[in-house]
């Protein structure tokens, strides 16, 4: 018909047989608490709440925040709207005012699902635009509508026939400039979805794939729930902070199958120490990828001792809305590398003018357009949308990038850091990765810095292992460390220590607040600043 709706291609077409429908689709697991959905369970759940919320006159056209605490209630609201047609965006939980503000003002949402714990965060001088207050559990105020009330509505609600075009979710992503923008992905994205679940990440009907990204992060939105559902895969979501045992049991508890992680998180189990994991049974697992930053070879190898496989690093953004790049579970990984295009996806390294380069010459990583599940807009600002496309075929992705001879891709770090030393582009990543291999190091991030016409200078910012105090000599002898293994002429000044570097929750350095921080200005959108409760 050329109508199309996500919710049907990765829920209800499964329930038209009744043994595949009871399969488990979905399993949440916080404070001990476990609570599993099968596909019928999703379907009956997100059509009672479609049927609500239908009843207000929701439907295509609106868009709905979703602002909960951890729980399967995020993955259901997101299907109860998709299956009306009406544009989702899952906030974190974590939200200060000035950023939920920014995001009701931008977007206007019509309706917002909250919690009572969460209702007070709402800044009501910016909800001006929404009609509709619901909670995820009652009792609800005058008002507003507790979902309980849905558990009487009918249990099924038809999908809405929409065109593939027709905007699904928006998430907002911080640029290295300005406040964040609201990237909006349609249902078409479904096709995407599917296949690079598949060939990236190996998923069929057996899997049970653990995604340990939060939903609100498009890690967790795409697969965390749409992607393993339209392969009829099992997802699992633990709601719970980290902690690496919570991890390594949820990775037993589950028998999970395929874990799709961070290097944040590597890193953080790694500092947990080699005796823990040997506790647990991982015997179920058959593939492990990663995403997010670069997966240096310490934290490939840590992976490969202690879960016996190899870590495949793979490569997207919020605006590709599905994986680019990855190293394949059937083809030779290479530690250190992004991997290979996704089939039918044409990667390139390109110049300032959009020319693509040979192999082995540094420049801007970029995709030629268009993609299955490549966003469809900046919400309200079309002219931030068109300045990713460098030329009408090119979209540029702001990462630096080099490709060998075998068609794999090594990233270098982002455009706006790239330093020139002699005749040759310097990216922070590589200051970054020599600092890091002193064992005083426990974190490092490197920013470049204009002193004047022509002059640009490096300052590194590092956190310090356990054991490590800062000094005058420590500092001399991390700047010796960095110009000796890469170039005296590195122009790098000083080391600043800190007690902990900014990041965002998926565990980037923040260089921009570290620039922020040194010109004295306002660092801007931290919304997807890493809270430092959580960082182990
Ligand atoms: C930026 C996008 C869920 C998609 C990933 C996060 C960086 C992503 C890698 C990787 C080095 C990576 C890039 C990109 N990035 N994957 N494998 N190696 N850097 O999406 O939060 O929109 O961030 O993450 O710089 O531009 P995002």
């Amino acid at each position: 018909t050329g109508r199309v709706n996500i919710v049907h291609e990765a829920v209800d077409r499964w329930c038209e047989d009744e043994t595949q429908g009871a399969k488990t689709a979905l399993i949440h697991e916080r404070e001990d608490r476990v609570r599993a959905f099968s596909f019928i369970e999703l379907k009956r759940k997100s059509s009672q709440w479609a049927n609500l919320w239908a009843e207000r006159g929701l439907g295509p056209g609106d868009r709905m925040f979703i602002f909960l605490p951890p729980g399967p209630e995020i993955h259901l609201a997101m299907l109860a709207c998709a299956r009306l047609g009406v544009l989702f965006s899952p906030l974190y939980a974590s939200l200060n005012y000035d950023e939920l503000e920014f995001r009701f003002r931008d977007a206007g949402p019509r309706a917002v699902l909250t919690h009572p714990d969460l209702i007070e965060r709402l800044p009501p001088e910016s909800t001006g635009s929404v009609e509709f207050f619901f909670l995820s559990q009652g009792p609800a105020p005058e008002e507003m509508w507790t979902m309980d009330r849905a558990d009487d509505r009918p249990e099924t609600h038809e999908p809405a026939w929409v065109d593939p075009d027709t905007p699904l979710y928006l998430l907002y992503t911080s640029g290295s400039t300005g406040p964040p923008k609201g990237v909006v992905h349609a249902h078409r994205d479904m096709v995407g979805h599917l296949v690079t679940a598949q060939y990236a990440l190996d998923l069929s009907p057996d899997s049970v794939l653990w995604t340990d990204g939060d939903p609100a992060w498009v890690t967790g939105t795409v697969y965390g729930a749409f992607a393993p559902w339209l392969c009829r895969a099992a997802s699992v979501v633990q709601g719970d902070p980290f902690a690496a045992s919570t991890w390594y049991r949820t990775l037993e508890r589950h028998r999970i199958s395929v874990w799709y992680t961070t290097p944040m998180t590597i890193r953080r189990l790694a500092a947990a120490g080699q005796d823990l994991p040997r506790r647990y049974d991982f015997s179920t697992l058959g593939h492990i990828a990663s995403v997010g930053e670069t997966l240096s070879p310490e934290a490939f190898f840590w992976v490969k001792q202690n879960f016996g496989l190899a870590p495949h690093d793979t490569w997207w953004m919020t605006e590709t809305g599905m994986i680019m790049l990855a190293n394949f579970p059937a083809t030779p990984t290479k530690p250190g590398s992004m991997g290979r295009p996704l089939p039918g996806v044409e990667v390139a390294v390109i110049d300032a003018l959009g020319r693509p380069q040979p192999v082995l010459t540094l420049g801007e990583l970029a995709i030629r357009t268009p993609w299955p599940a490549m966003m469809v807009g900046i919400w309200g600002d079309p002219d931030r949308y068109q300045s990713y496309f460098r030329t009408e075929e090119w979209f540029a992705t702001g990462d630096m990038a080099v490709r060998d001879e075998e068609g794999y891709f090594f990233h270098q770090g982002r455009n706006d850091d790239l330093i020139k030393v002699g005749d040759k582009l310097l990216g922070p990543y590589e200051i970054e990765n020599v600092l890091h291999r002193h064992p005083a190091v426990r974190e490092a991030g490197a920013i470049a810095m204009a002193r004047g016409p022509g002059r640009v200078e490096v300052k590194a910012y590092v956190s310090l292992n356990p054991g490590y105090t800062p000094s005058a000599r420590l500092n001399q002898e991390l700047l010796t460390f960095v110009k000796t293994d890469l170039s005296a002429e590195v122009p790098l000044r000083e080391v600043k220590f800190v007690a902990a570097l900014p990041k965002t929750r998926s565990g980037k350095i923040l260089r921009r607040v570290l620039r922020a921080g040194e010109l004295g200005l306002p660092s801007g959108d931290t919304s997807r600043l890493e809270d430092d409760a959580g960082d182990g």
